[in-house]
């Protein structure tokens, strides 16, 4: 992983966050999903109302990715707030489907951050393929 596509990615992803629609939480979250040829899609987390509606910010990026066609994801940073951000158990065996080799950037708003791969953050994770 170069520093470079890193802090890139966690830019986008703050700049994604400032978008969020979190009024029950008031914890906007940002994504930013790269391709291996370099595509970038971000995400935000959007709430709703009634409970079970909202939607992560890592998914939201991830299917703006796929319903444009994307299907392979090699990179994806992850921002919440002053700690570093970790995605939710929902979000990681969604991205597992479409990215069991995803590098995840798990960073803070004032640009820090913390490298895992997916396998890391999901070991031994279900699939279909491996039942
Ligand atoms: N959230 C995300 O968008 N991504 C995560 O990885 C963790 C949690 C959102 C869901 C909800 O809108 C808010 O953060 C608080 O849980």
């Amino acid at each position: 992983m170069n520093n470079t596509d890193a802090e890139h990615l966690i830019e986008m992803a703050k700049e994604a966050r400032e978008n969020s629609y979190s009024p029950y939480s008031n914890f906007p979250v940002g994504a930013a999903l790269m391709t291996p040829a370099g595509e970038i899609y971000t995400g935000t987390n959007v709430e709703n109302g009634v409970n079970g509606l909202s939607l992560c910010a890592e998914r939201v990026a991830l299917f703006k990715a796929i319903s444009e066609g994307e299907r392979e994801f090699e990179k994806l940073a992850v921002v919440c707030g002053d700690t570093f951000c970790r995605p939710c158990g929902a979000c990681r065996q969604t991205l597992k489907e479409h990215a069991p080799d995803l590098t995840v950037i798990m960073a803070d708003t004032s640009g820090n951050y913390e490298i895992k791969s997916l396998k890391e953050l999901l070991p031994k994770a279900f699939g279909l393929d491996e039942a």
